[in-house]
């Protein structure tokens, strides 16, 4: 029996109960693959690839190279095999953020961010951040695709174009539930989606009817867009799924759908082993050594790669390794006492994430001018909504409880959100000096390519179709977190020079490009104008941070000094696919300039952060690493 509900909420339920997945064709499912062994004397001498980090991209470059049983791969993750209900829950997205399972490290604390620094968060665990992610799954739009390749020219395959088959590939997609659809008007084009993989992405099966309003208001806005599908690569307000089993309703990521089996014989992962060292022969990978806690000792192991070693740490770890292993800039391998291997200026640089900044706007939340409810509060202070609610998930699997952190978003152009300031904020770019936005003593080819992205940038700033606004709605009364999706600011993660074997040390840099301030402060203009000069302006909004005080340049800019996050948990781009000249670290074979048989197949190889979480472009970028090494073998 239901407990009785509001009357708003009635009428809700009546729509939406019996919305569970229609259990048709069954669903692919990773049926193999993994080993997982803990004993260092347990794997063997030699294999054909070695991969450091079991994470996102290094479970899917595993699966995929030893799919036809010709070549032996080897995994080795610093973390463990973690099986745990905090993990697979998908309700609220980030139940499995803490420190059990994610190094956390301290970054530099910055002198412009009023001496702030910011928890570094990756997942250290089998699956990598996708294991702790918030399971959003977001496509960049397609001019950021092809801005990476057109560092390398017209023809490059690395576009929209060229990696549409590989997002197909990486994942499956399950359209949302009708009644639910219909409820809040979800829309979506299966067109862009494939149905091979075994990671998947789905939709709750409960929306909060607030959305709908807040997607309508946009339409207020000149020049917002309504693309069909979050996959279609345009700008706009549109729905997007949740990295999440269609049949479970749970977290689908890199070890259910690349390893998960636990009793094949296809690929081996080796736990809780730190690589500490790539070993090079004459410029030549040949494997690497790790080491193991055995009690209070740490015991180094050696293994070979015959064909080749894959990195796939991170975008915090791979940097790193590379430096550890005498890969990197030259000056800093000296500080560290780290013998030169090869002088590769652009390892650890050209370092970015998402900058963001908490609002609040308070809307009375009022559907069809009937308050109130449902929306997220009720959850935790409507005894009656959410004995309801678990009363549902625990019968069906549905209901709020299989809501992640939510499913629709703004993703907008500076021309849409900024028409009257858009073009001086590029000129200003334009004009800027960029070696005073880098560190001093930044290597000349590290600079050349920082100008080559801020003259890119520039157009970007100009153009529809590259969001740099992002605002997720929750359905809840008031706004929330706002990202600023390009940020201009450059960033490093190089070793500590006293202990190379330390936590790297992290420095976001962010706004140290003033330009970036300009576009954060659009960014809250644009939320106010949002709730302001809307159809939402009915709803009684209310401003509370930034107070509505806070409405000079100069003011705001000082605001965001104070509250600007310079992270959301997207590093990108210590070990950029750019040519060698404009301070690469790998080439579009994704292989490390200046040694042989290594490549790095990560989230760092972005040269420039898309305008999107980065787990659904991370898989990709494996996808298509896979194709390139099985094409090599
Ligand atoms: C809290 C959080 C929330 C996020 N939310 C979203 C979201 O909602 N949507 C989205 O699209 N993206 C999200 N992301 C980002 C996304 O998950 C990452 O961009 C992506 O998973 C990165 O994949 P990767 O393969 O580069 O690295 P990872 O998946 O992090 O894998 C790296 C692996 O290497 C291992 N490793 C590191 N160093 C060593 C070493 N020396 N030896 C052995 N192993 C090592 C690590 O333990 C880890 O398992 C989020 C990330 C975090 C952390
Ligand atoms: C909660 O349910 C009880 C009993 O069904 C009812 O008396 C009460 O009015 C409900 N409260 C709300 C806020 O709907
Ligand atoms: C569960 O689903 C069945 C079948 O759709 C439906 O009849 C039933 O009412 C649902 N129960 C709850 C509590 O949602
Ligand atoms: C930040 O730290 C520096 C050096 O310790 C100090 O000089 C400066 O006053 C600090 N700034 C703020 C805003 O606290
Ligand atoms: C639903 O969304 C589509 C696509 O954005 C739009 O054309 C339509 O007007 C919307 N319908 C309602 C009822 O809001
Ligand atoms: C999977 O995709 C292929 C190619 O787009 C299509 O032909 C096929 O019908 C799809 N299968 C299912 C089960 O949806
Ligand atoms: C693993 O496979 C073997 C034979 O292939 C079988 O005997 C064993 O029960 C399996 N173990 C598990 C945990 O599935
Ligand atoms: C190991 O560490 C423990 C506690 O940290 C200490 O008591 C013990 O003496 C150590 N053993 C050796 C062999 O060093
Ligand atoms: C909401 O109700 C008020 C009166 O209570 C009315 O003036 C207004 O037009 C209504 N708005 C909508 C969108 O129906
Ligand atoms: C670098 O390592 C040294 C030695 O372990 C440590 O004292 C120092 O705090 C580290 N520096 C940073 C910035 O983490
Ligand atoms: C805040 O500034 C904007 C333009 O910079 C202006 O349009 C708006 O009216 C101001 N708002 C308030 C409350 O002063």
């Amino acid at each position: 029996m239901l407990p009785s509900l509001p009357f708003g909420l009635a009428l809700w339920a009546a729509s939406l109960l019996g919305a569970v997945h229609s259990a048709g064709l069954p669903i692919p499912r990773s049926t193999l693959h993994g080993r997982s062994l803990h004993s260092a004397r347990s794997i063997q001498s030699s294999y054909d690839y070695v991969i450091v980090g079991a994470g996102t991209s290094g479970l899917t470059v595993a699966d995929r190279l030893s799919a036809d049983k010709k070549a032996t791969v080897l995994v080795i993750e610093n973390g463990q095999l973690v099986d745990s209900p905090r993990i697979s829950q998908v309700f609220s997205g980030v139940a499995a953020i803490g420190p059990t399972w994610s190094y956390q490290i301290n970054s530099v604390p910055q002198r412009n961010l009023n001496n702030r620094s910011a928890t570094v968060v990756v997942g250290k665990l089998v699956g990598g951040s996708s294991a702790i992610n918030a399971m959003m799954t977001i496509r960049a739009t397609s001019d950021d695709y092809d801005r990476w390749g057109s560092f390398f020219g017209k023809d490059s395959s690395w576009s929209w174009e060229g990696l549409l088959p590989y997002f197909k590939k990486a994942v499956t997609f399950s359209p949302p539930d009708d009644a639910v659809a219909k409820s809040v008007n979800i829309t979506w084009d299966s067109s862009y989606w494939g149905n091979s993989s075994s990671v998947h992405t789905s939709w709750p099966r409960f929306q909060w009817p607030a959305l709908e309003a807040h997607v309508e208001a946009f339409r207020d806005i000149p020049g917002v867009e309504f693309p069909p599908d979050s996959g279609s690569g345009k700008a706009g307000v549109y729905w997007f799924p949740t990295f999440m089993d269609p049949e479970k309703v749970e977290r689908s990521y890199a070890r259910t759908g690349h390893f998960d089996g636990l009793n094949g014989t296809r690929f081996d992962v080796l736990t809780e082993s730190k690589v500490t060292k790539i070993l090079l022969d004459d410029r030549v990978a040949t494997g690497v050594s790790f080491e193991q806690k055995a009690g209070n000792r740490t015991a180094v192991f050696t293994v070979k790669a015959e064909k080749e070693v894959i990195i796939a740490a991170g975008a915090i770890h791979s940097p790193q390794l590379l430096q550890q292993s005498g890969i990197g800039p030259s000056a800093l391998l000296e500080a560290a006492g780290i013998e030169t291997i090869v002088d590769l200026p652009g390892v650890g640089q050209n370092f970015q994430d998402h900058p963001s900044v908490f609002t609040s706007v308070t809307c009375i939340i009022s559907v069809q001018n009937f308050s109130v409810h449902p929306n997220p509060t009720d959850m935790y202070t409507d005894r009656n909504f959410s004995d309801w609610a678990q009363e549902l998930w625990r019968v069906n699997k549905t209901g709020p409880y299989s809501l992640g952190v939510g499913n629709v978003a703004a993703w907008l152009g500076m021309p849409v959100i900024a028409p009257d300031t858009f073009e001086e904020i590029a000129s200003k770019l334009e004009k800027l000096d960029y070696a005073a936005s880098l560190p001093k003593g930044t290597h000349p080819t590290v600079l050349a390519g920082y100008e080559a992205q801020m003259k890119d940038m520039a157009a970007a700033i100009r153009s529809p179709n590259t969001a740099f606004y992002n605002h997720v709605l929750t359905g809840a009364g008031s706004s929330g977190t706002i990202v600023d999706l390009h940020p201009l600011s450059r960033g490093t993660v190089n070793i500590n020079t006293t202990d190379p074997f330390k936590e790297p040390i992290v420095d976001y840099r962010a706004l140290t490009n003033p330009v970036d301030l300009d576009i954060i402060v659009e960014i809250i203009r644009f939320t106010r104008r949002y709730y302001f000069e809307t159809r939402l302006r009915d709803l009684g909004p209310r401003q509370l941070q930034p107070p509505a005080s806070v409405n000079q340049t100069e003011d705001l800019k000082a605001f965001l000094s104070q509250s600007v996050n310079p992270t959301y948990f997207h590093p990108v781009g210590t070990c950029a696919m750019m040519p060698r000249e404009l301070g690469g670290v790998v080439d579009e074979q994704l292989k490390v300039y200046g040694v042989e048989r290594l490549r790095v197949v990560d989230a760092s190889i972005m040269p420039v952060l898309v305008g999107a979480n980065t787990c659904q472009t991370t898989y990709a970028i494996a996808e298509k690493a896979a194709d390139l090494i099985k094409a090599d073998a």
